[in-house]
């Protein structure tokens, strides 16, 4: 069976003097099923580290006056393989639409970057029951006009906005519905038969449990990413 994927999202976690650190006692774990995303600007320290290397955002246009941001030309250029976009924290504290989301998309297929789309609910929309419309709306909008042809280049990270670094996580039948559920709309309505991974509070305590949900195709990993031990024992878990 083909291995799981599992992402690392850095964030803005990690400072300049962990990285040695956290590379060599990372060497021997990194297999190539797995993405490190750190802070751009430490990019450079992990390529050539025999990692797959993803960017946590880009802007949708190729070059130009856009100051301060990078494009997924640049990303591929410098060697960058992935490229997160529409994470919960960049749709809720930096405004972007689902329509911002499918420019970064069509952006990053077309500069050979391969997409690492995140959705999920707020926990208001949750409690609203209205997670299945939100998330088929995200789907939609977010993969609109994407072609057949970039089915390998697109990954789906589910991660309901109220599990992210809270510690609450949704049960492993919630979960695997949920994931269906968005198989389903991806089948449906955008003609993809994409890898759906979850994130949210994932660690090495619950690892075990999620693992075994049966149609989750991996994780995404924020605040256990960087921290060594954790990572770790998450690996070996999903590596078996
Ligand atoms: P978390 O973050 O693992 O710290 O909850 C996950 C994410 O935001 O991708």
């Amino acid at each position: 069976m083909e291995n799981k994927i599992i992402i690392g999202n850095m964030k803005m976690y990690m400072s300049i003097n962990q990285i040695d650190n956290y590379l060599k006692k990372m060497e021997d774990k990194i297999t190539n099923n797995v993405i490190l995303c750190p802070t751009s600007l430490y990019i450079p320290y992990f390529l050539n580290k025999n990692c797959n290397i993803g960017i946590q955002n880009i802007y949708y246009q190729d070059k130009g006056a856009y100051t301060g941001e990078i494009s997924a030309k640049e990303a591929y250029d410098i060697g960058i393989r992935y490229a997160i976009v529409g994470h919960s924290e960049r749709r809720f504290y930096f405004n972007e639409s689902d329509i911002d989301i499918n420019k970064k998309v069509h952006a990053c297929l077309k500069n050979n970057l391969n997409v690492i789309l995140c959705v999920g609910e707020t926990e208001e929309e949750k409690n609203m029951l209205k997670t299945d419309v939100v998330l088929r709306h995200q789907l939609k909008i977010g993969l609109n006009e994407v072609d057949k042809k970039y089915q390998e280049s697109i990954i789906i990270a589910y991660e309901p906005r109220w599990a992210i670094g809270t510690n609450k996580i949704p049960s492993s039948k919630e979960i695997g519905d949920t994931i269906n559920y968005i198989k389903l709309v991806l089948k449906k309505y955008c003609d993809l038969d994409l890898k759906v991974v979850y994130g949210g509070s994932v660690d090495n305590k619950n690892i075990d449990k999620l693992n075994k949900i049966d149609s989750v195709d991996g994780f995404m990993i924020g605040g256990a990413s960087v921290n060594p031990e954790k990572f770790s024992k998450i690996i070996d878990c999903v590596n078996g």
